[in-house]
């Protein structure tokens, strides 16, 4: 069977068009998820693997990217831990880690008990894309695992009720860096088996999600973030599996990056793709990077746009087209697929 275009992209092949995807593109923009959503809770949808798998195909036969994200959320790992979480439709603890005591009481997840649900929505979903290739002619599609990186998750988990922008986190880093640690070497066992156990269900690409990473200055991105997402890409390393990373706001980390691990990095809007290349090199695959707000453009506009992103690189490989972050509720679904369509037409 050919290989899919997302994973012929991490071996820098050159191809005559790059793959595309849309970082959250299955949600509320699409009247087949609302519909779905009168009748069930979002952890609902997360914890019935079927239902999850179903939510997960919407995108694909509706826009037809390159590959299927796997929906869940970066916080279910959270519950496998001891904490309540609920989303309406921001995530909220109930419990949120307020001290060191906190910390050393937090379960590890059983992997396979806690997190079963998402494993199984994977199997379901392979299953899927697989008969969907058989049946029909084009490029088969990728399946990608995803998890928050420790630093991020710890940004949902202390409790920031007395902060804004989730600065608590940096707060316990200047006041107690060794706390801070200790509860990002146990987030980082976590992800990585949990991730693992991704791979082993069927993901064929994970993407790491530091989202609010690009808060902390360089040298701190280095000393608290970048080990852990260095663990965790190692380990992923030895199954074969290629790891995206994201982070929003990576403008004044790219030079950090480069020590990542990470096969391909994923660029925010506001960091142009050439630059990103500059930094970076040739050896790290790149994705990205249109403003999800650009989609809100006329069409015209919003194909000129996507054209100019794609020939900002000198490259003609290493690149997956892609959004510089999450799709907007509200954006028009026509627009969403005019995206995916002039991205199919390939490089000038
Ligand atoms: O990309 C996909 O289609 C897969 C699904 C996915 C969701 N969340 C579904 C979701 C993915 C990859 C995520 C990751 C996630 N979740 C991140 C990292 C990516 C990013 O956007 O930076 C973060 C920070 C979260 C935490 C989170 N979950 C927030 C802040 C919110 C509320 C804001 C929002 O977008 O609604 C959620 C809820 C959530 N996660 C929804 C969906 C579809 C909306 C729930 C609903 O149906 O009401």
């Amino acid at each position: 069977m050919i290989e899919p275009l997302l994973i012929r992209a991490f071996k820098h092949e050159p191809l005559v068009r790059p793959p595309v995807w849309i970082m959250r593109q299955a949600g509320r923009y699409l009247s087949e998820y609302r519909t779905l959503r009168q009748a069930h809770s979002f952890l609902e949808l997360c914890k019935s693997p079927e239902l999850a798998a179903q939510v997960t195909m919407q995108p694909i036969h509706i826009l037809d990217p390159d590959a299927a994200i796997i929906f869940s959320d970066i916080l279910v790992v959270g519950e496998g831990m001891g904490l309540e979480i609920d989303f309406n439709p921001g995530p909220k603890v109930a419990n949120p880690i307020r001290s060191r005591s906190d910390i050393l009481a937090l379960k590890n997840p059983e992997t396979t008990a806690d997190l079963g649900f998402v494993f199984d929505a994977l199997r379901i979903t392979k299953k899927e894309l697989w008969e969907l290739s058989a049946s029909k002619p084009g490029e088969p599609k990728a399946l990608i695992g995803f998890a928050g990186a420790p630093w991020t998750l710890a940004c949902y988990f202390l409790d920031q009720s007395l902060f804004k922008n989730h600065y608590a986190t940096q707060v316990l880093l200047h006041q107690d860096a060794e706390t801070l640690h200790l509860l990002l070497d146990r987030l980082t066992k976590i992800v990585t088996d949990y991730l693992l156990g991704q791979v082993e269900h069927g993901a064929d690409v994970i993407q790491l999600f530091d989202t609010w990473a690009g808060n902390l200055s360089a040298e701190d991105f280095s000393r608290f973030a970048l080990p852990c997402i260095q663990r965790i890409c190692e380990a992923l390393r030895s199954q074969n599996c290629p790891v995206i990373l994201y982070i929003n706001g990576c403008a004044h980390l790219l030079e950090a990056l480069r020590q990542s691990g990470a096969d391909g990095i994923s660029i925010d809007w506001r960091v142009p793709l050439s630059t990103a290349e500059e930094v970076l090199g040739n050896r790290i695959l790149l994705q990205g990077n249109l403003d999800p707000a650009a989609l809100y453009s006329a069409p015209e506009h919003l194909a000129k746009k996507t054209k100019t992103m794609l020939n900002a690189l000198k490259r003609k490989s290493g690149y997956i087209a892609n959004l510089g972050h999450g799709i907007l509720p509200t954006t028009p679904r026509d627009n969403a697929r005019l995206f995916i369509d002039t991205i199919k037409e390939g490089w000038e």
